[in-house]
């Protein structure tokens, strides 16, 4: 069992990764620590808490942590994508979530103590909570495993800009200080996310399931029109779940080297954009020496479906 704190901005895609890891017999869930970003923080607590107790997981810790990004600018947030709720106008919003009584970065610094060498951060969504919990305690990394990140876009196109990802670009300072910072830290980008997408066939499934299942058929709705404005047609990207997946080994990672990974912090059109040298796909990707960075850029299929039979078979 891979022990993970699941760092979440929780929209509809967070939602989905929150249940697969709650649900998967492959992942220790220690915790969830929530951050502004599809919506604002407290929302995204609320809908944390409501999805983990939609699959009887309400015993894991949810905290909250940052309103917005470390440079003190105004956050904003994507209803558009996600609903003004983050679940596609199907949140209790009046919903009372149980929170924990630490904040996200004392909550992750108390894990990381108690369980050295052995947990994998997974984030999916800006970076903020794990850059505010590195400017706290500088050694976090040596007690981290590994840090996995749904962000960036390495070969493929941005989605919140030309060449910037949505979790990146939210917040570059932050994004620039996590991955920097020594730990070992695999991406998991749009050149893979965009490429698993969720159809109309696994909504149906969803939708065949138990109350689970049926909540996360109800909210890809809004996910599906919003994605049919991207591709033409009703989809959606699994953004949040295939990084969980690969944290869990639950994906089959077919290619993942590892390079060196920079994030554009400038104010031109590039910020956010993250930039990986990949010089070497013409040579077989030797080895890199000194690098820390993986990036995934080929993943096989059948994740997808196995993520639809645990959310569907949830009682
Ligand atoms: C990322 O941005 C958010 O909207 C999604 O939840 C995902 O984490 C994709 O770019
Ligand atoms: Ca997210």
């Amino acid at each position: 069992m891979t022990k993970i704190v699941l760092d979440v901005d929780t929209g509809v895609d967070d939602a989905l990764a929150v249940m697969t890891a709650a649900l998967s017999p492959d992942v220790d869930l220690l915790a969830c620590t929530t951050t502004w970003g599809n919506i604002d923080v407290d929302q995204a607590a609320r809908n944390t808490h409501a999805v983990l107790r939609m699959v009887g997981a309400d015993d894991v810790p949810v905290a909250r942590g940052a309103e917005g990004p470390v440079d003190g600018t105004p956050p904003r947030f994507s209803g558009h994508v996600h609903g003004a709720d983050g679940q596609g106008g199907h949140a209790d919003t009046s919903y009372a979530p149980v929170l924990a009584e630490e904040s996200a970065v004392e909550l992750l610094l108390r894990l990381s103590h108690e369980h050295a060498g052995e947990l994998d951060i997974v984030a999916v969504g800006p970076l903020t909570n794990l850059a505010h919990a590195l400017e706290a305690d500088p050694s976090l990394p040596e007690r981290i495993r590994r840090v996995i990140i749904m962000g960036g876009a390495f070969l493929a196109p941005g989605n919140a800009t030309p060449s910037a990802e949505a979790n990146i670009a939210n917040d570059p300072e932050a994004a620039k200080r996590v991955i920097d910072a020594s730990w070992a830290c695999t991406l998991v980008g749009l050149d893979v996310t965009m490429r698993q997408m969720l159809t109309e066939e696994h909504r149906a499934r969803l939708a065949a399931g138990g109350e689970a299942g049926r909540y996360a058929a109800r909210i890809l709705d809004h996910y599906f029109e919003f994605y049919r404005g991207v591709t033409g047609e009703r989809c959606a990207a699994n953004h949040d779940a295939l990084a969980l997946g690969v944290a869990a080994g639950l994906v089959d990672v077919a290619l993942a080297p590892e390079v060196r990974v920079d994030v554009d912090t400038t104010r031109g059109p590039s910020r956010g954009s993250t930039v990986a040298d990949l010089r070497g796909m013409h040579r077989g990707w030797p080895a890199v020496e000194g690098t820390r960075h993986r990036v995934v850029l080929e993943v096989g299929a059948g994740f997808e479906d196995a993520m639809i039979d645990l959310i569907a078979g949830a009682a």
